[in-house]
């Protein structure tokens, strides 16, 4: 079962006239996906891609037309609704996942794994590290995975930061009605030790790493990891 949260806050921005500030712009996922994979020194083609957090679909036409299978997954059932409408291509499948597991995808199936602008929605650290555990799952032997993420500065102010907003956006979520306010939505922030250790646990490690200056989040650098099985 889905966190309840994570579903309904992105069944609402699926619907929601300001979709695309929610999840991005429709006209730039080709170049922010070419993007993503040369900043990593990666141009991968063929095989099985799965797409985690695929949204309404702003990159997975491209995704199409780079591999001979697509899984493009998403916890949102109004996401996945809006990218079938957009994405004809025959060989995608979209599948509904609970937001904590890959559900569906069977081990060792993924030959390039994406997952852009999703880590840093997920409202827990425990939700975090339980998705870089399944990527771990299902990349396969000599596959690639694509991840975006923000990563907490070092440092005491971050980690005050860090503090004071887990302490304040499910209050705040409480008395204001935007979908900005929710947690699943704000998303949570891992340190480097964190990252590190998850990735570990998953028996991943890091073949490339690039980051983006300056970052669009606070007390955060962006981060973008290409990740093989360790
Ligand atoms: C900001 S959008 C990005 C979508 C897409 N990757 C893109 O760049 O166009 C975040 C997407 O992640 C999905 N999402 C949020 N939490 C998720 C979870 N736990 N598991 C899978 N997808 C999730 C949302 O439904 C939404 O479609």
């Amino acid at each position: 079962m889905a966190r309840p949260g994570m579903r309904t806050v992105w069944d609402a921005a699926a619907v929601s006239e300001e979709v695309e500030r929610y999840v991005g712009a429709r006209a730039t996922g080709r170049s922010e996906l070419e993007s993503l994979f040369g900043r990593l020194g990666g141009d991968p083609r063929k095989g099985t891609c799965v797409e985690v957090g695929c949204g309404f679909g702003r990159m997975t036409a491209a995704l199409a037309e780079r591999f001979d299978r697509v899984l493009a997954l998403d916890v949102s059932p109004a996401m996945l609704d809006a990218a079938r409408a957009a994405v004809s291509a025959p060989n995608v499948e979209f599948l509904v996942i609970s937001g904590e597991r890959l559900d569906g995808v069977e081990d060792a199936a993924a030959d390039t794994l994406v997952s852009y602008l999703v880590l840093q929605h997920l409202p827990t650290r425990g939700t975090i590290l339980g998705q870089l555990a399944e990527f771990g799952r299902v990349l396969a032997p000599g596959g690639q995975a694509f991840v975006q993420l923000p990563v907490l500065r070092p440092g005491v102010h971050p980690r005050l930061w860090r503090f004071a907003r887990a302490a304040a956006v499910p209050f705040v979520s409480l008395l204001s009605r935007r979908l900005t306010s929710r947690p699943e939505y704000r998303g949570y922030r891992l340190t480097e030790v964190e990252l590190a250790g998850g990735l570990a646990r998953a028996g991943l490690r890091v073949a490339a790493r690039d980051e983006a200056e300056p970052s669009p989040y606070r007390f955060s650098r962006e981060v973008f990891l290409r990740l093989e099985r360790a």
